[in-house]
């Protein structure tokens, strides 16, 4: 029996095998950040196709933090618990688990869609939203927390298997680990200690609010393609700091930021897609659309690192060696042999996949049932582009 169908735990969540849907925005829910029916049947396709698990796209934990990707799925207040109550017994009475990725997005937003200034540790844009954030003051950087509990507390009354900390991506809490973004002189900067200072508080009070049991989750960046950006042995020092606060049952590993371009999600580069899909390059005219192809595309492409499968495993591996925490790795696992021996060889616990499910959500029965030895995903990159204002899909078959 292959080790990809064997069961194990994270906390005292038992899951069947380990293929986990990692989080991908779906831009599913409606205008106010309620789950659809269309959100459900979505997900229903992973369930129903074999995986031990679906990790959500991320949800709001406050308007502050509210995503500029097309209809974000919000957590933010109890009116909004029957709805995602609704989807998870319907997951639930499939047989299904599910976990809701909690997030801020930080200064990758516009405040357009949040309706105030961006939040950020320092008063320095991101490169891709080009916004200049506020400062975030102590009242700033506690309500946060504290809303992450809320939030958190939301999603186990909803009937989530779980939560998960969006700690990745260049989202809020990265920020502050990040020094490329921190530029902090007082305990929330500067030292690593202070720079993890809020992913820690974060933690803590998000078990306070849901009761040691109940499964936590954190994602991780790895690497950031940025002067100054977290590497692969500072994560390895932020995992071992989430694992010593004991409030956390496993850590995902990842990489990339929206200014780094497509390192976290590597592959092809989608310029059509962008120019016709992702603001603010849609807006171009012709002219500029041309000189966007043809001179500022081929630079930023140089920035780029290569696809290669499991991209994020050799660093996955460096830090499961040094925690007991289930690690779960992210990005390029395309091969089922290749997943297999990255659980074999000891390298992570679980994989988990974005892009291949959108095009086949039964691949893990695939694997199991020997009809499949390797996803069919092409890393085009066409859905990242897209899901700045569509609903998650694959311009492969649509
Ligand atoms: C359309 C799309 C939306 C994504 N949205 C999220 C998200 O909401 N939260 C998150 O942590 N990562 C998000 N990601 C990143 C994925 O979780 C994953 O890290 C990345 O796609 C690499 O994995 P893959 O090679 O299996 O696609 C998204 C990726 C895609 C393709």
């Amino acid at each position: 029996m292959s080790v990809l169908f064997t069961p194990l735990k994270i906390g005292t969540l038992e899951l069947s095998n380990r293929m986990i849907r990692t989080a991908s925005h779906e831009g599913l829910s409606d205008q106010r950040g309620r789950p659809s029916d269309e959100q459900f049947q979505f997900y229903k396709g992973f369930v129903e196709g074999g995986i031990g698990l679906v990790i959500t796209g991320y949800a709001g934990i406050m308007q502050s933090g509210k995503s500029a990707l097309f209809h974000m799925t919000m957590i933010d207040s109890d009116e909004l618990i029957p709805f995602h109550r609704k989807l998870t017994d319907r997951i639930h009475q499939l047989g299904g688990k599910i976990i809701l990725q909690i997030a801020h997005c930080g200064r990758q937003t516009w405040s357009s869609e949040t309706g105030m200034p961006l939040l950020a540790p320092s008063a320095i844009p991101c490169g891709f939203y080009c916004e200049m954030p506020r400062e975030m003051n102590e009242d700033d950087i506690y309500s946060v927390i504290e809303n992450y509990g809320k939030a958190a507390l939301r999603a186990k009354q909803a009937g989530y298997d779980g939560v998960q900390i969006h700690g990745a991506h260049g989202y809020l809490l990265s920020t502050f680990l990040s020094l490329h973004s921190n530029k902090r002189k007082d305990r929330w900067g500067g030292s690593f200690e202070n720079r993890f200072r809020i992913i820690g508080e974060t933690l803590k009070t998000v078990k306070k609010y849901v009761g040691k049991d109940y499964p936590v989750l954190i994602k991780l960046n790895t690497y950031e393609n940025a002067i100054k950006g977290t590497t692969p042995e500072e994560c390895l020092l932020a995992a071992k700091m989430v694992e010593d606060t004991n409030c956390c049952d496993a850590v995902e590993l990842s990489c990339g930021t929206n200014e780094g371009g497509f390192v976290m999600a590597r592959g092809g580069f989608p310029t059509e897609a962008l120019l016709r899909y992702t603001r603010p390059y849609c807006k171009y005219n012709q002219a500029i659309k041309f000189v966007f192809k043809k001179m500022i595309i081929p630079f930023i492409k140089l920035k780029q690192p290569p696809f290669t499968e499991g991209y994020n495993l050799s660093a996955a591996a460096m830090i499961k060696q040094s925690i007991s925490l289930p690690v779960i790795t992210v990005g390029g696992m395309r091969s089922k042999m290749f997943m297999e021996d990255a659980i074999n060889m000891k390298k992570t616990d679980f994989v988990s996949l974005a892009r291949p499910l959108i095009l086949e959500p039964d691949l893990p029965n695939k694997f199991k049932n020997r009809l499949s030895e390797a996803a069919l995903c092409d890393n085009c990159n066409d859905c990242v582009a897209a899901c700045d204002t569509r609903t998650i899909q694959c311009y492969k078959i649509n």
